[in-house]
């Protein structure tokens, strides 16, 4: 299958220019990946790099909550290194179960319209639902980033082809169909959906 999302690889010049201008990691950041990479050897192994970085995006008083069904990698690498912060570490909530659960908990518990902003990034099946969720928890004018929008190229080439593609695909059209938001969909990498609640 042809992949025809533009998606730029990193030994190409314009990502290394971009990555250049843009990345700009702090050290804690950059020993969380190294760390990472030098135990598992890949970048495929999820130790809470997001949440960190959104943790170290938000003020002294600010919260992050994540959310995922597995602390392994996370207890094992990831904890070890944002713990020596504990400025940076007190900000995050590490939920141990589905994110669906955890989005709804806060809603019945009166957070809806209180959040600035999501990463949707967990399990692609349920897109839909984490966009709907999130959307109801957001104020007005927070934003969400959708990660992996593009699913290389799948919704475009074989939008009907697998449950995580059609997941995908759903999740776009109802960003794109809804009165409550604007957005642009990012083709770079494997794709990056940007959502604005009005
Ligand atoms: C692409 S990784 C996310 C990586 C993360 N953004 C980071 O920077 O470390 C997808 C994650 O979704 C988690 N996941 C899978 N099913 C889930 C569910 N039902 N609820 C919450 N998280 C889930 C996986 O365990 C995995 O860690």
């Amino acid at each position: 299958m042809a992949n025809i999302s533009r998606g730029f690889h990193h030994d190409d010049p314009i990502a290394q220019y971009c990555a250049k201008l843009t990345e700009k990691l702090e050290p804690i950041e950059k020993e969380l990946q190294t760390t990472t990479i030098e135990k598992r050897g890949n970048g495929r192994t999820f130790t809470g790099s997001s949440a960190l970085a959104w943790a170290l995006a938000v003020p002294s008083d600010g919260e992050v909550i994540s959310m995922d069904v597995q602390h392994e990698t996370l207890n094992a690498i990831g904890k070890q290194i944002i713990d020596k912060r504990p400025e940076i570490s007190k900000k995050i909530k590490f939920e141990l179960r589905p994110a669906t659960e955890t989005l709804d908990n806060l809603i019945e518990k009166g957070e809806a319209g209180k959040f600035d902003f999501a990463f949707i990034d967990a399990d692609k099946i349920n897109y839909p639902s984490y966009y709907t969720k999130s959307m109801e928890l957001l104020r007005s004018g927070g934003v969400i980033f959708v990660d992996n929008a593009l699913w290389h190229g799948k919704v475009v080439t074989e939008p009907d082809g697998d449950d995580d593609t059609r997941a995908i695909a759903k999740c776009n059209d109802l960003i794109s169909n809804d009165p409550a938001s604007t957005n642009v969909l990012i083709n770079v990498k494997d794709g990056l959906h940007i959502v604005f609640k009005k």
